[in-house]
């Protein structure tokens, strides 16, 4: 039997979040829906942030209270502060997820906090929802460069990732947030990485701007990464990385990971409806 690797659906938060031309909760709903069917165990479907920083996840209790949720399947949220973790709850999204910086630049430009405050801000949002019994997820970005200061230190990557373990995370995603990562880096960020947990913790979360996603994936699966955000379409990018293009697309790694010999789940015909219905919400990138 193959190996197993894992897909995480993100095109309908970091797919969406960066589209300039607003896109309708229904919309984003269809596209939703629609993923649901492809075979995902997880979708990242909201980003309980302030409409003020990011406007187009302004609809997302909509969008959790309109989707039709497929049972084994757990619709995530992004939750940057308790206030968002509330309407996460609220909304009754099944995992949360808290998102930091290994560099000090992204984290004051993204979420307006140092490391430390960021962190500070973190512990009462895992410790409130896993007591609640939800799962939080941890993304670090820029762990390969940062928009703001340059290179990142692998040991600054490991440094937030040991606190966001220590916090409950169950799954720590590695945010190659400008998607200029060449594999070499990404193989030495994990084994800096991997000193300090588990390796089954570990997702790569690659952007795909110059075009080398596919070969930070195949990086990582060497290292024993077995999980990877995708985005439908590969759209996506971040309003604070400017001219960050989207992640690596959903339907470009399941071939390649089909190619290599791993089994992914996920239905090639849903994907690429899917891809092409994602693509047609697209409006003008802010980037
Ligand atoms: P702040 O300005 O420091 O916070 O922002 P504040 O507490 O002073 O609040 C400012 C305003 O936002 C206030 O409204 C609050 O009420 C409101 P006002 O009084 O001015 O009318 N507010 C909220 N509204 C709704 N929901 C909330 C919330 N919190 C405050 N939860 C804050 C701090 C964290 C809120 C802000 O910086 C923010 O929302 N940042 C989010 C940025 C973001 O979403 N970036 C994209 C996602 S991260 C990403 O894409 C990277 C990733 O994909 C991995 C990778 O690729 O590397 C995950
Ligand atoms: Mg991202």
């Amino acid at each position: 039997m193959s190996e197993r690797v894992e897909l995480f659906e993100v095109g309908p938060r970091d797919g969406l979040q960066n589209e300039a031309t607003p896109i309708s909760a229904q919309d984003k709903i269809a596209l939703v829906d629609l993923l649901s069917t492809a075979g995902f165990r997880r979708i990242e479907v909201a980003s309980f942030v302030s409409p003020k920083w990011v406007p187009q996840m302004a609809t997302s209790a909509d969008v959790l209270a309109g989707i039709t949720r497929s049972e084994g399947i757990s619709y995530a949220a992004l939750t940057p502060n308790m206030r968002g973790l509330e309407g996460a709850i609220t909304a009754r999204a099944d995992e949360v997820a808290i998102f930091g910086s290994a560099s000090e630049g992204f984290s004051k430009a993204n979420i307006n906090a140092s490391i430390e405050e960021s962190l500070e801000r973190f512990h009462p949002i895992a410790k409130t929802a896993i007591e609640r019994g939800i799962p939080v997820r941890g993304y670090i970005s820029c762990v390969i460069n940062c928009p703001y200061d340059g290179p990142t230190d692998p040991t600054a990557v490991a440094k937030v990732a040991r606190e966001l373990h220590q916090m409950g995370c169950y799954e720590l995603s590695l945010g190659d947030t400008t998607g200029h990562a060449y594999p070499e880096e990404i193989t030495k960020m994990l084994c800096a990485v991997k000193d300090v947990v588990p390796d089954a913790v570990l997702a790569g979360h690659y952007h795909d701007t110059s075009g080398r996603a596919l070969a930070n994936v195949e990086a990582s699966l060497q290292e024993g990464v077995r999980v990877f955000d995708t985005s439908i379409g590969g759209l996506g990018g971040c309003p604070y990385a400017p001219g960050a293009l989207g992640n690596v697309a959903t339907e470009a790694v399941a071939v390649r990971l089909l190619e290599l010999g791993y089994e992914t789940g996920l239905n090639r015909d849903v994907l690429a409806q899917a891809a092409r219905f994602a693509t047609s919400l697209r409006g003008e990138a802010k980037v």
